[in-house]
């Protein structure tokens, strides 16, 4: 079973809130401090545009707020536990969203360019090698003429004692169980990457943390 799946099955099983567990709390203020801040600084798409979460999980984060602000809200997520959970999330409190299962790295089940905005749900960090150049090539696809692409990303070296022993400095990337789990780009390296793929940074706010630091990037095709 892929990894994402256990996670989701636990965390719905033991009655957390998301995928950020206790934490959800503070990633929720967060998350509403930043959108707030594009919001106000006229970065967004007018209400009723149509948005996409890439890495929706249950739906409690940026899809939620997408949607009390009025937004036509897509979400896909790898794990079917965490879709049928924001569908969930959805019904009970009465807000419309179109929720489905898929590999953020092929999108092909969804048309060419009808998103004004799509929001990266902290998703393009858990993707390493060649799966990041598939993801940008959809996100080039999916995203409208003039539409705004925003990166959530973790970005920096690791903080931690026991996250540093499992980070590789050369390729960028923290193991886990032996495994590549997170790509950690320092941040000049995280904007190259935007700017090579044909986008201009409108916006950056950094936050700071004890682990890594986390980086929201407001972008536009060039
Ligand atoms: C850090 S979690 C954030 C989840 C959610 N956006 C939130 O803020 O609560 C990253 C999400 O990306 C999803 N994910 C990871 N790799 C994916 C892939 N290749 N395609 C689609 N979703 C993926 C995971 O299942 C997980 O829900």
């Amino acid at each position: 079973m892929d990894i994402y799946e256990q996670i989701y099955q636990r965390l719905y099983a033991s009655g957390e809130p998301a995928w950020t567990g206790s934490g959800y709390p503070r990633a929720w203020h967060n998350l509403h401090e930043n959108l707030t801040t594009l919001k106000d600084a006229a970065l967004l798409p007018a209400p009723g545009s149509r948005i996409l979460e890439l890495g929706c999980g249950n739906g409690s984060m940026a899809s939620l707020w997408f949607a009390r602000e009025g937004y036509q809200v897509s979400g896909v997520d790898i794990s079917p536990t965490a879709i049928r959970w924001a569908q969930e999330n959805f019904f009970r409190q009465g807000l419309c969203g179109d929720f489905q299962t898929a590999d953020v790295c092929h999108l092909n089940q969804l048309p060419e360019h009808p998103f004004a905005l799509i929001f990266d749900g902290s998703c393009m960090h858990c993707l390493t090698g060649k799966q990041r150049e598939q993801a940008w090539h959809e996100i080039k696809r999916l995203l409208a003429v003039d539409g705004h692409f925003v990166l959530s990303s973790m970005c920096g070296e690791p903080r931690k004692e026991e996250d540093r022993r499992h980070y590789n400095p050369a390729e960028y990337v923290l193991y886990r169980d032996g495994q590549p789990w997170r790509t950690l780009l320092p941040l000049p390296l995280l904007r190259q990457e935007i700017l090579e793929q044909g986008f201009i940074i409108q916006h950056q706010q950094v936050t700071n943390n004890p682990w890594w630091d986390h980086v929201t990037l407001c972008v536009v095709a060039r």
